[in-house]
């Protein structure tokens, strides 16, 4: 099951793709926690994806593209997997076809989790990501058992540098322009499904594997 999670910063593409992952038994690829991680382990693209980020913009295409493909070419990806994050603007979406096709291979759903922006400020500021695993939780909706730990692996919980308010307003009025015409892009080829990303989390779940079967 090849699966893509569209939606607006904090509509819950990362929550849902790793209930996803673990229901299906995919990899959960998302290109926000791999900068992440490298940021947080100092290495060049870290580095070079920081600034970018930091200001809520978009990390140039030539840097995510050929890592996102190799990714997916991976041995645990052979039966499937979530892209969270990934494509987000036209020219990545139409990569990601390129190379699919030369495999013989196609998206099976792309998954489109509607947030409207008035919800997305509040969700943010209550965010914790754990930059070790990936696991994303919210001190009211989704907390942790223990404060500040991840329940997965343990490490210490942080709020993320670009989840400052006005960090988050960047992030959307960029989503708007470079991110929202792949909502039109999957219309046309026919495979995208809406959710209602407003609902509780268990919910909107609920209603994506009501899609996925
Ligand atoms: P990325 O990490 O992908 O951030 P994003 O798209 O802005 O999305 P978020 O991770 O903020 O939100 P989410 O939809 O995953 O929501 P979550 O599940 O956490 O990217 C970060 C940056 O990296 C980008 O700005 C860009 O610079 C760069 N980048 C990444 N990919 C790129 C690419 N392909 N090209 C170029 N640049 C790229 O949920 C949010 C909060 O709400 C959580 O606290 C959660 O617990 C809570 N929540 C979730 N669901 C619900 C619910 N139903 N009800 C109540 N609360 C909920
Ligand atoms: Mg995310
Ligand atoms: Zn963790």
């Amino acid at each position: 099951m090849k699966i893509i999670m569209l939606g607006a910063p904090g509509a819950g593409k990362g929550t849902q793709a790793d209930m996803i992952a673990k229901k299906y038994n995919v990899p959960h690829i998302s290109t926000g926690d791999i900068f992440r991680a490298n940021i947080k382990n100092g290495t060049e693209l870290g580095r070079k994806a920081k600034d970018y980020m930091d200001k809520g913009l978009l990390v140039p295409d030539s840097l995510v593209v050929d890592l996102v493909i190799d990714r997916i070419h991976e041995d645990d990806a052979k039966d499937g997997y979530v892209l969270d994050g990934f494509p987000r603007t036209i020219p990545q979406a139409e990569a990601l076809d390129k190379a699919l096709t030369e495999a013989g291979e196609s998206i099976d759903y792309a998954i489109n989790v509607d947030v409207p922006d008035e919800n997305i400020v509040r969700r943010m500021s209550g965010r914790r990501a754990c930059l070790k695993c990936g696991a994303t939780y919210h001190i009211v909706y989704n907390a942790p058992k223990t404060e500040g730990v991840c329940d997965s692996c343990g490490s210490e919980l942080v709020q993320r540098e670009d989840d400052k308010p006005e960090t988050v307003l960047n992030r959307l009025s960029v989503y708007h322009k470079e991110t929202q015409p792949l909502i039109d892009y999957y219309t046309e080829k026919g495979n995208i499904k809406d959710v209602d990303g407003t609902k509780d989390l268990n919910d909107v779940f609920a209603d994506i594997v009501a899609i996925l079967g």
